[in-house]
């Protein structure tokens, strides 16, 4: 999945280029080209399927060469990740009723890939089984409000666990009990499952999206899927798939995975990860910096930039933007972006 907006890292991820076309970590390759990177352990090049926004198309195929364009897959409205999970899995039942799936965002970071890989194999061993739906589970560290947290039940001789509750995007208060009960751990975002267990969850909790899916059938593949596709997504409602099929199907399970995960969901998470200097900011510009902590300071070009008496703060300049902001203002950056669209 590679065609959500990554409006928390604004602006340095723009509608134009959003995180996962970012080199975000300085390693050479965007996060689309690490996360293609990661799977090549698990799959063939040609059994890679990209959905994207239609606008995204160009930025794709130059980020990936590797995929033909039959293996691209474009969305004229964004609908948000059931209405593309949906289109994806019907168009891959399609053309083989007995395909795994695995779902995965393009903009996360993943420490130890030999470690991830193991995981994902357990995950796909498990998904065989029909109906049911594999999760990704991460242990949670912090009541962090922009997970999906799922609730499992135990089991001695068995590392596939029955999910009891997926709860997705907690308030703070309900995301602090999670944590300090110790029985939720965080939803990676990643899901193994076969195409028709997933497609047996949509009819039972999604109908409508599962009726306009089906009727392309005999489209996908075909000169009219464009056509089709253009009509269907006016057809569907805005939802995810965690709300959509997730917190409420009973046939989910979760499989446990320590392999260095990172949702690089806002600049607090990258400021995580990244490297700090001994009054823990992070520097990404010509700076010179007094009496300035725990700040992450990222500026284009080579001007050189004075800080002083920054504690907790972003400060980001692009070409056409200078952001500055509590680095724990994630809730806000909505409103930032959408107020200043209106400013142009
Ligand atoms: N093609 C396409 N079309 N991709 C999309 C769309 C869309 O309309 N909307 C989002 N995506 C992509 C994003 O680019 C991202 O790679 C992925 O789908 C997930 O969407 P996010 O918008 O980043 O979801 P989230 O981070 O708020 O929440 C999800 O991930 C969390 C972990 O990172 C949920 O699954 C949570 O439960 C989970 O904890
Ligand atoms: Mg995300």
């Amino acid at each position: 999945m590679a065609g959500g907006i990554g409006a928390r890292f604004w602006p340095y991820s723009r509608r134009r280029r959003p995180k996962q076309f970012l080199d975000i970590l300085g390693t050479g390759r965007t996060l689309l080209q690490m996360t293609y990177d990661r799977f090549t352990e698990m799959a063939e090049p040609d059994q890679f399927v990209v959905i994207t926004y239609r606008k995204y198309l160009a930025l794709v195929k130059e980020q990936l060469p590797e995929l033909k364009n039959h293996q691209i897959l474009t969305e004229p409205l964004r609908k948000n990740t059931a209405t593309c999970i949906a289109y994806a899995t019907y168009r891959i039942h399609s053309l083989d009723p007995e395909a795994t799936v695995i779902v995965t965002p393009a903009d996360h970071l993943i420490l130890q890939e030999k470690k991830f890989t193991r995981t994902l194999k357990k995950a796909v061993e498990a998904a065989a089984e029909d109906s049911k739906l594999i999760t990704l589970g991460i242990k949670p560290n912090r009541p962090e409000t922009g997970y999906g947290y799922i609730q499992y039940i135990e089991k001695a001789h068995t590392h596939v666990f029955r999910v009891k509750a997926f709860i997705e995007k907690p308030n703070s208060k309900l995301a602090k009990t999670f944590l300090e009960s110790g029985d939720f751990v965080w939803n990676s975002g990643m899901f193994v499952w076969k195409a028709k267990s997933l497609i047996l969850a949509f009819e039972k909790h999604m109908p409508d999206l599962a009726e306009v899916f089906e009727e392309g059938v005999s489209i996908y593949g075909t000169d009219k899927e464009a056509e089709f596709v253009s009509r269907a997504y006016t057809q569907v409602k805005n939802i995810s798939i965690d709300y959509g099929v997730m917190e409420k199907s009973s046939q989910v399970y979760v499989i446990l995975g320590d392999f260095g995960w990172s949702d690089l969901g806002s600049w607090n998470s990258l400021y995580d990860l990244r490297e700090k200097d001994e009054n823990n900011n992070v520097v990404e510009a010509n700076a010179i910096l007094y009496e300035t902590e725990n700040s992450y300071i990222k500026v284009k070009g080579d001007k050189l930039v004075v800080v002083q008496g920054l504690k907790n703060y972003l400060v980001n300049e692009t070409d056409n933007v200078l952001l500055i902001c509590k680095l724990d203002a994630e809730k806000k950056f909505r409103e930032f972006v959408s107020n200043a669209k209106k400013k142009g």
